[in-house]
């Protein structure tokens, strides 16, 4: 069986439940009765193709959309987020992609953005301790905290931005495909980072396209498609084959496009002209039952 249940059986409570959570775009699904459970102190994967909805799931629980439909439960409350503050006030941090920092400011600079310690005058000297305690926390590999953010390497400006994130100590963090942009040995520091995070008992929904990341610091992984759950697995018990024919939707097409080429020739055969598309329907229904 290709879709192992991977619901988890603790008796901790998810710090993140969403149920049956919708979002049009006009005419456009793009999320459609969507449920995600993220515990504290794992990572989940969110993946799925191009479209698949992972953005607007994000988008949703970062206060830039609100939902048409269905609950998000945090920190065992039932929560509105109307608005980016809402998020981040009840603990819930997201890195988007393009990582937001300010390249001609430097790294303490950049982390304390917004919120400078010491009322009217900025107190350097603490931000400074604090930059490199929140640093070492993350066991990051920043040269100094005094340079530029421009003169750092991709990876290094992952880790700022999310030891950033962590200034207002949230319960969840999520992270926009964090090594989309990086290299062998700066992705791996990025995925130590991750694994940072869990150790420090955070929740992490991980959004990315490689497989291999997912595969190398998920707990689990929630596949989209069309706007849809298509499956939550745990990673130890899931096949990147399987993920990539949940994410394709591949398990019923390989199965059933072959039934409905047979069946919509058989029909072609006994009836020229005939329509294959209602053979090809059927025959998705049937193997989606499988
Ligand atoms: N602001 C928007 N306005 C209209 N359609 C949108 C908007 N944002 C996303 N969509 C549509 O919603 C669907 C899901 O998109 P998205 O969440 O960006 O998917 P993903 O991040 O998985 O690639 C797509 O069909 C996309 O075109
Ligand atoms: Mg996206």
């Amino acid at each position: 069986m290709s879709t192992v249940p991977a619901e988890r059986t603790d008796s901790a409570a998810p710090v993140l439940s969403m149920r049956g959570v919708s979002k049009h775009f006009g005419a456009v699904a793009a999320l459609t009765d969507i449920d995600l459970d993220v515990y504290s102190g794992e990572v989940v994967a969110l993946v799925g193709d191009n479209g698949a909805g992972k953005s607007t799931l994000v988008k949703i629980l970062s206060g830039v959309h609100p939902q048409d439909a269905g609950t998000v439960t945090f920190d065992g409350k039932d929560v509105s987020i109307h608005s980016p503050v809402d998020a981040l006030n009840l603990g819930i941090a997201t890195v988007f992609q393009d990582l937001a920092l300010c390249d001609n400011l430097t790294v303490v600079d950049n982390l304390f953005l917004g919120r400078e310690i010491g009322a009217l005058r900025l107190n350097e000297v603490e931000m400074e301790v604090q930059s490199w305690k929140l640093l070492r926390q993350l066991s990051a590999k920043i040269p100094s905290v005094r340079v530029a953010v421009a003169s750092l390497s991709g990876g290094q400006r992952q880790t700022v931005a999310i030891a950033r994130s962590l200034l207002g100590s949230p319960k969840l963090i999520i992270l926009d495909e964090p090594t989309a942009a990086l290299g062998v040995a700066q992705t791996a520091e990025v995925l130590n980072l991750v694994e940072r995070l869990r150790e420090n008992g955070l929740a992490v929904i991980m959004i990315s396209h490689n497989m291999q990341d997912v595969k190398a610091v998920s707990d689990r992984v929630a596949v989209l498609r069309l706007g849809r759950n298509n499956g939550t697995f745990r990673m130890k018990e899931v096949t990147t084959d399987e993920l990539i024919a949940a994410i394709t939707g591949a398990t019923d097409n390989v199965v059933t496009q072959r039934a409905a080429q047979s069946g919509s020739a058989a029909r072609q055969a006994q009836a020229p002209g005939g329509a294959g598309a209602p053979a090809s329907a059927d025959a998705a229904e049937e193997g989606n039952g499988k």
